[in-house]
């Protein structure tokens, strides 16, 4: 049977595809592209220190045209979702003017990328403990939130202040609180309905997860989401990682062979 390529020439792509990205593009199948892809953006310090600079924050900002190209990218191929881890719970721990530029950079990022998340159809959401931002921080990304919530292309999911072992306590803490008031009884919570306790259960479990910098461990991320997720690591420096690298890991993740612990 064959299957029609995705229209990956959309208006609202604006840079045309290099040769090296039509080649990777015309090996992608269609048919089975991942529903849900998660990256761990990592490496960002390392690019800084490579380049010869001494502020880590120079990383994170290259890191800004990684994570627009990425978007454009999973919106392009007509992804359902992709996750973006871009500050742990964990990184609250890293020195103050660090964290100041980060959210800084946030900032700036939920204003000027409004324009484009809207050309490109992509609905914004986040994971994590959002209470956790300073106040102006929130109120810029749930306006991005709600001026892009009629989107109906990809979901972009920014894990902000986002710890996997956080979510799954908040998640079993509404679980008790449903048994505490006779909605649900213990023996009624299963796997399903777990999941549908978590951050934004409708974007579905990743297929695919990217980390980058070469780190082999998951940090923190997605722990429950991930069971059944195929990784792929990329020795790239995120703000190194473009559409060819993008592409390439889709194809790693097509020459796999998902059984979920059944046989073929
Ligand atoms: C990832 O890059 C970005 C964040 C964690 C916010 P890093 O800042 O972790 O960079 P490396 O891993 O130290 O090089
Ligand atoms: C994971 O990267 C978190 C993000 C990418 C936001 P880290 O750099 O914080 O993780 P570790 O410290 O290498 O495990
Ligand atoms: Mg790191």
């Amino acid at each position: 049977m064959s299957v029609s390529r995705p229209n990956i020439a959309t208006p609202t792509l604006r840079e045309p595809f290099s040769a090296e990205e039509s080649r990777l593009f015309s090996q992608l199948d269609p048919a089975r592209l991942p529903r849900h892809v998660a990256i761990i953006m990592d490496g960002n310090g390392r690019w800084a220190k490579s380049k010869g600079m001494a502020a880590r924050i120079f990383g994170h900002r290259a890191g800004i045209d990684s994570v627009r190209e990425a978007t454009r990218t999973a919106a392009a191929l007509r992804l359902h979702a992709l996750t973006l881890y871009a500050f742990s719970k964990e990184n609250w721990s890293r020195p103050t003017a660090e964290i100041a530029a980060l959210m800084e950079l946030l900032d700036q990022f939920l204003v000027q990328e409004r324009a484009e998340l809207n050309d490109n159809n992509v609905r914004l959401v986040a994971s994590g403990e959002l209470e956790d931002l300073r106040p102006r921080t929130r109120e810029l990304l749930e306006e991005t939130i709600s001026l892009t919530s009629s989107n109906t292309g990809l979901t972009l999911n920014l894990a902000l202040s986002y710890g996997a072992r956080a979510e799954i306590v908040r998640a079993a803490r509404r679980a008790m609180e449903m048994a505490r008031s006779g909605e649900l009884s213990p023996e009624e919570l299963t796997p399903e309905l777990f999941s549908r306790m978590l951050d934004h259960p409708e974007l579905g479990d990743p297929d695919l997860l990217i980390r980058t910098s070469g780190e082999l461990r998951v940090s923190n991320f997605l722990l429950w989401q991930i069971a059944y997720s195929e990784f792929v690591v990329v020795a790239k420096l995120w703000p190194d990682f473009r559409r060819p690298d993008f592409l390439e890991a889709i194809l790693q993740y097509q020459a796999r062979d998902r059984r979920f612990g059944g046989v073929r």
